[in-house]
């Protein structure tokens, strides 16, 4: 927890409120629709182009391993303005997974910022904590910086990755749900067979809200896998639980959201099947869940902010990755959790991937 120093994760009262209001303006629908959705189709281009790599070589691809540097290359463009090319570098970024690398990272994305001459107008996330003065009317400092950066890197990455990974997984296993979300892409995103290179610029922020049922099969992915298993508050007061359980001020409370999303007595006797239907409306649309039921994200003040930018992410990438390829988990690959404070993929997802249409 050191790591993530003052940053938005560690922080409480003031700081939590200043890093909170200031973010929030960087997540709404106006920044996603204007920003966000361009840094998506450039990224989802450098994405094709590395899973294009391993189908046309015929080589063994960590699917995992690429989507957190697509995630890890997103989230730095997006929120600080800063192109890594992590995807395109030969060897890739291969240590993406190493919390350490994350903070040197950090340390060079506010460096890069101070040092390369930008127009300063908050059109992202750094710049506008950059222009932001502390009680004293000072700048805030590189250290306090870094701890923003660290913090939206470790909020935005492995969570969105390990989320796109795990629905892979689950289609590799449920070739209907697959083959629905390829009818609605084509549909949604007006493809038809083999117009890959016209797919990025097809995903605009309309076309991809669109996407109801991939964004059904995304939910029912985080119910059964959620990014954050399992997650923990101390009391600030004493209060009572909805099932009468007393809690006393200070008391350390913890759940888990792994359990919550796999409880029949929470979501019915199918708790286990993995079935996006359970997310759509008889007209087809995506039907949200409280988000006390489906605590993926967090509820309450402390939800996460990313939430939206997550989905947007998550959906123009798995669009792609479905429209334009087939995947099957390498036989004798054994898919098992790590335990971590994510829940990635223990030796990642390792697959064999063919051209969808040649
Ligand atoms: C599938 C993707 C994601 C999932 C499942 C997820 C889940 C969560 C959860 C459970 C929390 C609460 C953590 C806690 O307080 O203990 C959280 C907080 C947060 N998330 Fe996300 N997240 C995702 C993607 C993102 C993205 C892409 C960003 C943007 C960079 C982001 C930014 C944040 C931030 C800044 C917080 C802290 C909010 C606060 O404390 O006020 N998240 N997220």
């Amino acid at each position: 927890m050191e790591l993530l120093g003052s940053g938005i994760f560690n922080a409480d009262g003031d700081n939590w409120t200043l890093q909170r209001k200031t973010a929030v303006h960087e997540f709404s629908v106006k920044k996603l629709r204007e920003h966000a959705t361009a840094v998506f189709q450039e990224q989802v281009g450098a994405l094709v182009r590395q899973v294009d790599h391993a189908a046309m070589q015929g080589t063994v691809l960590d699917l995992q391993d690429v989507l957190m540097s697509f995630t890890l290359e997103s989230i730095c463009h997006v929120g600080f303005g800063v192109r890594l090319v992590a995807l395109t570098s030969p060897d890739g970024y291969t240590e993406a997974s190493d919390f350490a690398k994350a903070f040197n990272l950090a340390n060079q994305v506010v460096a890069e910022r101070f040092l390369t001459p930008v127009v300063w107008k908050p059109q992202d996330l750094l710049s506008r904590f950059m222009t932001m003065r502390d009680g004293n009317g000072a700048l805030l400092s590189d250290a306090y910086l870094r701890d923003v950066v660290i913090n939206f890197i470790n909020a935005g990455r492995d969570t969105s990755a390990g989320a796109i990974t795990w629905m892979i997984y689950e289609l590799t296993r449920n070739c209907h749900v697959e083959e629905r979300i390829l009818e609605e892409v084509m549909v949604v995103l007006e493809l038809g067979q083999g117009e890959g290179e016209r797919l990025a610029e097809q995903l605009s922020f309309g076309k991809v809200r669109k996407l109801n049922y991939l964004q059904a099969a995304l939910s029912e992915t985080l119910r059964l896998h959620p990014s954050v298993p399992q997650d923990r508050k101390t009391a600030v007061d004493s209060d009572v639980l909805p099932d009468g359980t007393q809690i006393s001020r200070g008391s350390l409370v913890v759940w888990t959201a792994y359990t919550m999303g796999r409880q029949e007595s929470i979501w019915g006797p199918d708790a286990l099947e993995f079935r996006p239907e359970r997310w759509l409306a008889p007209n087809g649309d995506y039907k949200a869940e409280s988000s006390y039921k489906f605590t993926a994200f967090q509820g309450g003040p402390r939800m996460c902010i990313g939430k939206d930018l997550a989905f947007l992410e998550m959906k123009a990438a798995a669009a792609a990755l479905i429209y334009n390829y087939r995947f099957e988990v390498v036989p004798g690959h054994h898919v098992k959790y790590e335990i971590a404070l994510t829940m990635p993929i223990k030796h990642g997802l390792l697959v064999n991937v063919s051209r969808r249409w040649s």
